[in-house]
C-alpha cells in the first residue's frame, strides 16, 4: 500500500501549524484524515474547509494528556473509516526558557504533551496496527534535539526523548508491520511562540519566525513524503529548516 490517496491518517495537534497544513495536504491527496486537538472550532473550521474541497474528514476533540482521548481518536478513525494507517502525534507546546528560571510547571506541562501525548498515542494505535498488521507513527520532533542552544534545555529534552522512544520502537518492529518517522523542523511560522510564558523568549523566537521561519506546508510536504513510501520502505528521520537558520 503505496501512496497517500485512501489512506486513513489521524494527527493531534491539527487545529493549527504544522498539524493544519498536514491535515489539508494529505486530504487534498486523497486522504481520509481524522483530526484531534483541544479546540473543537478550529477544528470544525478546518473539517469543513476539506469537505468543500471534497475530502473526507471526521473531528474528534483530544487532549493528548489523556490517554483515553488518544483511544478514542483512534477509535473514531476504525469506527469512521474501518481502519487506521497513519498516527501524526504533531501536539507540542514549548514552554521554553532558561533552566534557572526553575519553571517546575513548564516542564511538567511539556512532558505531559510532547513526551506522555506520543506516548498515549502509541498505547492507542499500536494493537490497531498490530491488528492490521500494518500502521505508520510519525511524530513531529525538532531541531532543538540535533543543535542544543540556551533557553530550550527542556524542550529539546522532550522532543530527544521522542526521538529515542521511536527509534528503541523501530529496533522492536523490524517484522514490518509498524513504520516510525520522526520530523525535525527548525523553525516554522505557526501560532507555537504562543505558548511561550517567558516574554523575552517569546519575542525571540517571534522575531525568528517573522524573519526567516518556513511555512508550515513545507513540514506537511515532508510528512508526506514519508507517508507515501512502498510499505518496504521506512523513511526515520527527516531535518528540514530554514536554509539560512545557524
Ligand atoms: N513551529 C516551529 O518552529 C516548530 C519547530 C520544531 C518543532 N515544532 C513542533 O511541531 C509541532 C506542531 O507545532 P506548531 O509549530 O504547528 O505549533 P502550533 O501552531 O502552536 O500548533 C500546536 C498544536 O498542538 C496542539 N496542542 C497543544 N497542546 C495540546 C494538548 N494538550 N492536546 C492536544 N493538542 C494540543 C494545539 O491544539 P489545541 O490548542 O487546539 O489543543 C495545536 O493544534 C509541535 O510538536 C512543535 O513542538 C514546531
Amino acid at each position: 500500500m503505496a501512496g497517500i490517496e485512501g489512506k486513513i491518517v489521524a494527527i493531534t495537534g491539527a487545529s493549527s501549524g504544522i498539524g493544519e497544513a498536514t491535515a489539508l495536504l494529505l486530504a487534498e491527496r486523497g486522504a481520509a484524515v481524522v483530526l484531534g486537538a483541544r479546540r473543537t472550532d478550529r477544528l470544525e473550521r478546518l473539517a469543513a474547509r476539506i469537505i468543500a474541497a471534497g475530502g473526507y474528514v471526521s473531528t474528534q476533540q483530544t487532549d493528548v494528556t489523556r490517554p483515553q482521548d488518544l483511544q478514542r481518536l483512534v477509535d473514531r478513525a476504525v469506527v469512521d473509516h474501518g481502519r487506521l494507517d497513519v498516527l501524526i502525534s504533531n501536539a507540542g507546546i514549548s514552554k521554553i526558557g532558561p533552566v534557572d528560571a526553575l519553571d517546575v510547571g513548564g516542564w511538567s506541562a511539556m512532558i505531559d504533551v510532547n513526551l506522555r501525548g506520543v506516548l498515549h498515542g502509541i498505547a492507542a494505535a499500536l494493537p490497531v496496527f498490530r491488528r492490521q498488521g500494518h500502521g505508520h507513527l510519525v511524530t513531529t520532533v525538532s531541531t532543538s534535539g540535533l543543535k542544543i542552544v540556551p533557553n530550550q534545555a527542556v524542550y529539546a529534552a522532550t522532543k530527544n526523548a521522542v526521538r529515542t522512544l521511536l527509534e528503541g520502537l523501530r529496533q522492536e518492529s523490524t517484522d514490518g508491520v509498524v513504520r516510525t518517522t520522526s520530523v525535525s523542523p527548525g523553525y516554522v511560522r505557526t501560532e507555537l511562540a504562543d505558548s511561550i510564558d517567558d516574554e523575552a523568549v517569546r519575542a525571540q523566537i517571534r522575531r525568528g519566525m517573522d524573519e526567516f521561519a518556513i511555512p508550515p506546508d513545507a513540514v506537511a510536504r515532508a510528512i508526506a513524503f514519508a507517508i507515501e513510501q512502498p510499505v518496504d520502505i521506512e523513511i526515520g528521520d527527516i531535518t528540514i529548516r530554514p536554509t539560512v537558520q545557524n
